[in-house]
């Protein structure tokens, strides 16, 4: 590909060129990506104005662009780093959010709680964990977690995935294999933690490469075999491994999924244009930028480098007494795992945690309007920071909107049995906060959606490009008897490796106030006595109040069922029941790894679907403060062992969504997304459904609109 093609492939694929701003080398053009400072305080745009207000006007409301730059000028001008302020490398700065009690114990109008920063930085080789009074300037120094490094920057990406280049061998052995230097483009990939005594030493990255040749598809075209270990910090080429020699490069016929390019591929079935008409307008508002109200529900909403979408202080109304209750303090993907099932040198280490190693939110790019999110959506920036510690924006990451998909909210009608002409019937219109994190090939549709039952449900959704691994193999009938081929043939000279997706969700549940307790329901078939009844056996229902960590961790099994329940057991309905809200499993999978596997150890945070711990400011990220390189010593695994006592108290639910991916061939050239969820159901939570008073849909209300004739 030449220069000019380039630009044209880059000028048709915006989201891909941040994508590759971020991760790829693109040798060919004159000057190869820069990755001085300079060049990332322009990283990925300049700074834009943006739709978030410049003062914050909500305690959890994230840092603004004028906090950041003050805290970077403390943090420049600090004892510390002001002997030479140019070395000082940003991996995170965001807000360090105030206690608890101060936030719900605010009001609107009131001053705001003391606003603090959390910074995370590099300054000559040690990294250090602080906290900044924006008001004071002062600054304070956190511990330092025992293993691991802080999410890398993009600067680390970038430049670790062009090192390579550097070693003459590297570029003797691609080459080698036919492909120009020119036409590599590369991924820097986590490295993990196996105990190998280098990884004491030295911050690791693994850089693989693909051929671009072709296609925008380059992840179909891996150069299979060459891994090549570089030092994040000095971006050094520590280790070349140079395997799969013989493995040819996948053609690139077929590979490219742009709409321009595959259209001529099959017949297509193109269906008429579909929107949703909201006559009067949507029914949702945004206020101060993050506070969204939407039919008795009230929640905060922001953008996170780290987590990607945060909800918080999420409250309902009461149908019958219009109070307003709380349901959730906040919610959140606290850590993604996904491991690949090949154990061969060049895949054993692929056991990615996208929201502690990469920035789940930093990789969320802009939604695209009628297509990620249909019209009528409102679009919510997110403001990062860069290793420089200057503030950027990534514009539209997050959209609210209301979503009616012809789904019923509940019905009823009279047979003619009963004589009764009853049809009584109520459309299903929700809300929904959404946002698309793309790591690399893979895309995350995380949607949190609100309905007007009382129920949130949290759903993840896969789509993007397989990892693939490049083979000899043009048809099954090849495969070797004995040897395992990791996954699927999807096309002539590529596998998709099996692999699994996990997210882990910090759920800060408030039913009704902050002292909570986790409650398993457990269903269970119960013998009768002997002549006490034709039938000899019915299911029954036992609850069972879990006192201590230990016994809120939860395997699901379809013979072992429970439901899962957050009580608040200081308030009881009418008829006294607890009131309560349960967390509702839809499809799901769980990891099935040795619990000693090195990955698994990292990742002891899936070891149970469910889990349940005291509320503690330090517990937030389910694979430890430090995720990247660490050796699992400060999981959420680690935290709940203690088994502290959790009834009545302020608690957190963690809940893993999990899926195992066996790759087949409509996954090929890029996958039609799958999705599962969770649900939070209220359970005894109001005194009756309430969405009794709901309104049914007239035709008066649905003017139909017809395009205009042409005159
Ligand atoms: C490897 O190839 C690249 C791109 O052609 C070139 O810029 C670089 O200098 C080469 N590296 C070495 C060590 O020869
Ligand atoms: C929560 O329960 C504890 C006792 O376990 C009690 O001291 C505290 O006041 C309760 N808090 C609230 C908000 O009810």
């Amino acid at each position: 590909m030449n220069f000019s093609s380039l630009s044209h492939f880059l000028f048709f694929s915006l989201c891909l060129l941040l994508l590759l701003l971020f991760t790829l080398s693109w040798l060919q053009t004159p000057t190869p990506l820069p990755t001085s400072p300079d060049h990332l305080s322009t990283n990925p745009k300049p700074i834009r104005s943006s739709n978030l207000p410049s003062t914050p006007s909500h305690p959890l409301d994230p840092l603004t662009i004028p906090e950041i730059t003050a805290a970077r000028s403390i943090l420049l001008s600090h004892p510390l780093f002001s002997s030479s302020p140019s070395h000082l490398i940003f991996h995170s700065l965001s807000l360090d959010p105030p206690d608890k009690s101060s936030v719900l114990s605010w009001s609107s109008g009131r001053p705001l709680p003391r606003r603090r920063a959390s910074a995370v930085v590099r300054f000559k080789g040690e990294y250090h964990s602080l906290s900044i009074d924006l008001s004071t300037g002062t600054v304070s120094s956190l511990p330092n977690p025992a293993s691991g490094y802080p999410t890398m920057t993009i600067e680390d990406m970038t430049a670790s995935a062009s090192a390579p280049l550097s070693d003459p061998a590297f570029n003797r052995s691609v080459i080698a294999r036919g492909v120009r230097t020119s036409d590599l483009s590369c991924l820097p990939v986590s490295s993990g933690w196996f105990g190998r005594e280098i990884e004491n030493r030295r911050r690791l990255i693994k850089v693989q490469c693909y051929s671009i040749e072709g296609t925008a598809n380059f992840y179909m075209r891996p150069i299979e075999g060459l891994t090549v270990l570089v030092d994040l910090d000095t971006k050094e080429v520590v280790e070349i491994t140079d395997n799969g020699r013989d493995i040819p490069i996948p053609k690139s016929a077929g590979t490219d999924y742009r709409f321009e390019a595959a259209k001529g591929n099959d017949k297509g079935r193109l269906l008429h244009p579909i929107s949703i008409e909201q006559p009067e307008g949507p029914s949702f508002q945004v206020v101060d930028g993050h506070r969204v109200k939407w039919a008795g529900w009230e929640f905060h909403l922001k953008a996170d480098s780290r987590a990607g979408l945060v909800v918080s202080e999420a409250t309902v109304e009461d149908p019958i007494t219009g109070e307003r209750r709380s349901v959730l303090y906040e919610g959140y993907a606290s850590e993604l795992f996904v491991p690949y099932m090949d154990p061969t040198d060049a895949w054993y280490f692929k056991t990615y945690m996208d929201a502690g190693e990469y920035g789940f939110g930093l990789q969320a790019m802009p939604l695209v309007p009628l297509n990620d999110c249909p019209r009528n959506a409102y679009y919510m920036d997110g403001i990062f920071v860069a290793a420089d510690g200057r503030p950027y924006v990534r514009e539209n990451m997050i959209c609210v909107y209301e979503s009616y998909a012809g789904d019923i909210g509940w019905r009823h009608s009279e047979s003619p049995i009963t004589g009764m002409e009853i049809r009584e019937v109520r459309p299903k219109v929700t809300l929904v906060a959404r946002m698309a994190a793309s790591v690399a090939n893979y895309d995350y549709i995380v949607d949190w959606e609100f309905q007007t039952d009382g129920i949130i449900r949290v759903k993840v959704g896969l789509s993007g490009i397989l990892m693939v691994k490049g083979s000899p193999y043009t048809h099954v009938k090849q495969f070797p008897s004995k040897q395992d081929t990791y996954g699927t043939l999807l096309s002539e000279n590529i596998i998709g490796v099996i692999h699994d997706h996990f997210i882990t969700f910090r759920l800060d549940l408030d039913v009704d106030g902050t002292n909570n307790s986790f409650v398993k329901v457990e269903l269970a078939r119960q013998n009768t006595e002997s002549g006490e009844s034709p039938r000899r056996s019915y299911l029954k229902a036992t609850r069972h109040v879990a006192r201590t960590e230990k016994e809120a961790q939860i395997k699901l099994s379809l013979y072992k069922p429970h439901e899962f329940h957050v009580i608040n057991s200081e308030k009881t309905t009418r008829v006294g029941n607890p009131v309560g809200y349960k967390v509702v499993p839809a499809g799901t999978a769980a990891a099935l790894l040795d619990v000693n596997d090195p990955p698994q150890i990292r990742g002891a945070f899936t070891n149970n679907q469910i889990w349940v711990t005291p509320r503690h400011n330090n517990e937030v990220w389910a694979g430890g403060l430090f995720v990247y390189q660490n050796k699992g010593e400060d999981t959420l695994a680690v935290w709940s062992e203690r088994n502290r006592p959790i009834e009545n108290k302020d608690i957190v639910l963690w809940y893993t969504l999990g899926f195992h991916h066996i790759p087949c061939q409509e996954d090929f050239p890029v996958m039609p997304t799958v999705s599962s969820s969770f649900d939070l159901k209220p359970v005894n939570f109001f005194e009756r459904n309430p969405i009794l008073n709901s309104a049914p849909n007239m035709e008066k209300d649905l003017p139909v609109c017809t395009a205009a004739a042409a005159a």
